[in-house]
């Protein structure tokens, strides 16, 4: 057993109390800290790892490698930022999975250490809990949505719909059943001989562009779940085709291409939102993960509020991609709730919702 439950009563006396989580997040190719001051972020440090850049992709030996060096400084400015003392946290958050074995294992050996050095609760995290509950945290550049929600975690490894009843009452309604929705992107955005992550880059081209230049199929799957390896292939075909014809096409119609590829993702992701409500009656939509950051996908939820009546909810852009204030939140609201790791907690690249 892997957590351990402290009577709630014996937490829900420090409520009035200051709470300072020091969270770590290095589930894949970002090495990330926080600190927070119960539900606010008192500082959020995220280092990128450019050196995937060069091979087109994250190279997991090298994430892990890189998160070695990054963590120590990574934390300590974090609690530099927030201007505490280590003395003054009261636990540590750490993301326990799905990921990247390798750079997991960085985060939670590191996780576990401080907390055993400091004497201090120790708190696991599921990464896709983290993006869905991102919205709790409290900032004024984002609005907290009552529950029930469903919730769209869109990121380079998920794409799930999610019904939220509660903080941990959740049900995932579907997924993708092969593709992640940023590894189409990203996919889409090498076939154009664009660099590693090219989802923002594939999202600037698309603004000057036509979306209705040319017509991608979309994957007919379950009404919830979603395919995009299909997209990949028809992508592939279409560019070799029209490169036949001309060498440059690509060069020619960068933007045409972009924008094209950009709504039949949306709309796709529209199509699903709209068939999530359909069967569960609910509403209200939250987004989470890395292609949150999308201009496409928060024009058409924006555009959702007048037209379809939902209630819509975009976590500040901080919080989208990967980062460790979402790994707080999750360990401030666990801790609350009395859950806490015990020592022998590992880390694990598949780790169930
Ligand atoms: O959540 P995240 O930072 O890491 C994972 O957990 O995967 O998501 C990264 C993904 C990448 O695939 C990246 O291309 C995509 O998010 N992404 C975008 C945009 N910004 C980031 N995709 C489309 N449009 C964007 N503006
Ligand atoms: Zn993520």
């Amino acid at each position: 057993m892997s957590e351990t439950f402290v009577p709630a009563t014996s937490n829900r006396s420090v409520l009035n109390k200051d709470i300072f989580i020091l969270a770590i997040e290095s589930s894949c190719d970002d090495t990330a800290a926080a600190v927070l001051h119960n539900d606010k972020v008192l500082s959020n440090v995220v280092a990128n790892q450019e050196i995937h850049r060069a091979y087109g992709g994250v190279v997991p030996e090298l994430a892990s490698r890189a998160h070695q060096q990054n963590i120590v400084p990574v934390v300590d400015q974090a609690l530099q930022r927030a201007n505490i003392d280590k003395n003054q946290l009261s636990a540590i958050a750490f993301t326990q999975g799905p990921g990247l074995m390798g750079s997991l294992l960085v985060g939670t050996s590191f996780a576990k250490s401080l907390s055993l050095g400091l004497n201090i609760p120790l708190i696991n995290v599921h990464h896709m809990h983290a993006h869905i509950l991102a919205h709790f945290i409290q900032d004024p550049e984002q609005k907290i949505p009552d529950f029930p929600f469903i919730a769209l975690t869109i990121s380079g490894g998920h794409t799930q719909i999610v019904l939220v009843s509660d903080y941990f009452d959740m049900q995932v309604l579907g997924e993708t059943i092969d593709d992640a929705v940023g590894e189409a992107y990203d996919k889409s955005a090498k076939m154009l001989g664009l660099p590693y992550p090219g989802g923002p880059l594939i999202d600037r081209y698309a603004k000057d562009g036509d979306p209705e230049a040319f017509a991608f199929p979309k994957p007919k799957v379950e009404p919830l779940n979603f395919s995009f390896s299909g997209l990949k292939t028809a992508i592939l075909y279409f560019l070799e085709q029209q490169q036949a014809k001309d060498p440059d096409f690509i060069a020619h119609r960068m933007n045409d291409i972009c924008a094209s590829i950009q709504k039949t993702i949306v709309d796709y992701l529209m199509e699903k939102l709209e068939n999530a409500v359909a069967q569960t009656g609910v509403k209200r939509i939250a987004i989470g993960g890395g292609v949150s950051a999308n201009s496409g996908i928060r024009a058409a939820l924006a555009q959702s509020e007048s037209d379809k009546g939902w209630q819509t909810y975009v976590p500040k852009f901080a919080y989208c991609t990967d980062n460790a204030a979402m790994i707080g939140i999750v360990g401030y609201l666990k801790f609350l709730e009395g859950h806490q790791a015990n020592h022998s907690v590992a880390a694990k690249s598949r780790l169930s919702f």
